[in-house]
């Protein structure tokens, strides 16, 4: 154990004096909220390592400081229209989604649609003040010329909005996304090649073993996702690009030509699937190894004896649920012998039982590291879904919307989580799936098998995240790694030029082969009859 140790030590201060000299200039456009509270983590380890970080925000920030000791913030004296609405967004979200139980196919179908508008016209505006952002930025030629003057290094962005990648063509620098979805959809499905056959679409929760109906499915689903898509970004980005890059660049090339996609995803969690040279795998980078709990907490904890504790949390923006969901939760909860630690901000359930400690908030990735915890309820976020994999802990899963319900079924398929869906769930499905996981070792069993695996890597995720990171620096770029599909058009990508061309030469070929065959065949018919007569 010492040995490597000392190498590491050795190795770790190399680096740091390499990157003294290196210490590159790093511009940052990134997307508020959680996607931000990530970006942050790999903001702080750049910044740890000698690089000069400025980080583009709006004035209306909502999770993006303007101070920090990371990085310098530049301001953009216009609204970026995040946080507004995004609460209330959410709350009607979740009441469209508390209608949606099986058994009513028709309505179902209909609540879904309706789910899918609030989505669509939510993202729609949320495009549109991106739209008006980058176009102001565009337009102020101060600030342009600023920011081309301290002559960065490369562009960081997420490209869930399409700032970052705009404003990397329009300095002509660098570029390297922080992602899993894109505007235009999850990363995957458009650069690298993903057989629908055995690729899951986004939202259908299905895997990668699929039967005829499922495919069906799967690539209906693909042709409405992905003009959905493109319904919502285009009208926004189409005439920026137009605007700013002249008529002759395909708008959504310019948005998938990074030289480095670190993709906040791994193979532990994902299906096998094949990729591309510049998608780089950091899922779990977030993760790290848990502290100690305060001495409150732990008291609370230890005083749980053999049976261990519940971790409950839906994340920083869901605090509370509708009061009747609450109250089962609750009832739940009370006929177990476990000790159950729930974030929760809304009114006390009446049912609560004394084994039940409700907080504002927690410490999550202490409690998924102690070894006390039993099971977890999450809605499929973001951390909660790799720190449950990280720390090896059996998941319950909740999922309410987006890609949760993808993500808790990616984990369910690996036999690590129980799903309840949050339409239907009372008291007795509650406590079955909760006793399921605690009592059936197999999940349990599964879950540290995943965090064996994912925990065995050459490099760390976040040192691989900032190893690619200072390679582009150093490189200007990864041009060598980028490849050629995502600039061509659907017809030359999968040859359908090249087959036409075939098919009409055996056709043609056939042709001349069949009239020379008539053509003799009527001559030695002729001459046939010419010799009977
Ligand atoms: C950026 O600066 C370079 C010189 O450093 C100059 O050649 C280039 O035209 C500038 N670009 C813009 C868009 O101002
Ligand atoms: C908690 O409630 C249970 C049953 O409702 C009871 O048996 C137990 O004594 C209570 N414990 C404490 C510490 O109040
Ligand atoms: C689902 O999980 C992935 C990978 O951990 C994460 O990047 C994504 O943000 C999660 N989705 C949501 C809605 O939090
Ligand atoms: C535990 O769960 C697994 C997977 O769902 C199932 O195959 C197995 O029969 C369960 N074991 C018991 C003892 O219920």
């Amino acid at each position: 154990m010492k040995m490597p140790d000392s190498c590491f030590f050795i190795f770790t201060l190399l680096l740091g004096q390499l990157s003294i000299t290196l210490g590159g200039k790093i511009l940052v456009f990134p997307l508020d909220g959680s996607h931000w509270v990530n970006m942050k983590v790999i903001i702080e380890q750049l910044h740890a390592r000698g690089h000069e970080i400025t980080v583009l925000r709006p004035s209306d920030s909502w999770y993006i400081k303007e101070k920090s000791p990371l990085y310098t913030s530049v301001t953009l004296s216009c609204r970026g229209g995040f946080e507004e609405n995004f609460e209330t967004f959410l709350i009607r979200q979740l009441e469209v989604r508390l209608q949606i139980k099986p058994g009513n196919f028709w309505s179902n179908i209909w609540k879904r649609m309706e789910m899918q508008q609030v989505i669509l016209d939510q993202f729609s505006q949320f495009h549109k003040k991106v739209g008006d952002l980058i176009t102001y930025m565009f337009e102020n030629e101060d600030l342009m010329q600023s920011l081309n003057a301290s002559k960065y290094d490369m562009v960081l962005t997420d490209p869930g909005i399409g700032g970052g990648a705009l404003l990397a063509r329009r300095l002509k620098l660098p570029l390297v996304f922080n992602v899993r979805w894109t505007i235009q959809g999850e990363a995957h499905l458009l650069i690298a090649p993903s057989p629908l056959s055995y690729i899951p679409f986004t939202a259908t929760e299905l895997t990668d073993r699929m039967t005829f109906p499922q495919r069906l499915k799967n690539v209906l689903s693909y042709f409405m996702g992905m003009f959905t898509l493109s319904y919502i970004s285009e009208p926004t980005y189409k005439p920026i690009v137009r605007r700013f890059f002249g008529p002759d660049v395909d708008y959504s090339t310019v948005f998938l030509d990074a030289d480095i996609w670190l993709m906040r995803n791994d193979f532990v969690f994902e299906f096998p699937r094949p990729t591309v040279p510049n998608i780089i795998y950091i899922g779990g980078f977030q993760c790290k190894p848990s502290k100690s709990l305060p001495t409150d907490l732990e008291e609370f904890v230890q005083s749980s004896g053999d049976h261990g504790i519940i971790v409950m949390t839906l994340g920083t923006l869901v605090g509370n649920l509708p009061q009747d969901i609450s109250e089962e939760i609750a009832a739940a909860f009370a006929q177990l012998p476990q000790k159950v630690i729930w974030r929760y901000t809304g009114q006390r359930p009446n049912s609560l039982g004394n084994n039940t400690l409700l907080v504002q908030w927690l410490p999550q990735n202490d409690l998924l590291g102690h070894s006390k915890t039993q099971v977890f309820i999450t809605h499929g976020g973001t951390n909660g879904v790799q720190e449950a994999i990280y720390h090896g802990v059996p998941v319950v899963g909740l999922p309410l919307f987006f890609d949760q319900p993808d993500n808790l079924s990616r984990v369910k398929a690996k036999g690590a989580a129980v799903i309840v869906d949050i339409a239907t769930v009372d008291r007795n499905i509650f406590k079955e799936a909760l006793m399921t996981v605690i009592y059936n070792s197999t999940y349990r069993e599964n879950m540290q098998t995943l965090s064996k695996l994912h925990r065995d890597q050459p490099m760390k995720p976040l040192d691989q995240a900032v190893f690619w990171i200072e390679y582009v620096i150093r490189h200007k770029g990864a041009q060598h790694l980028k490849t050629q599909g995502h600039k061509m058009s659907w017809f030359v990508y999968s040859s359908v030029d090249v087959f036409a061309a075939l098919s009409a030469a055996v056709l043609l070929v056939i042709c001349i082969w069949v009239s020379v065959v008539r053509l003799l065949w009527r001559k030695i018919f002729t001459q046939k009859k010419i010799k009977h007569q």
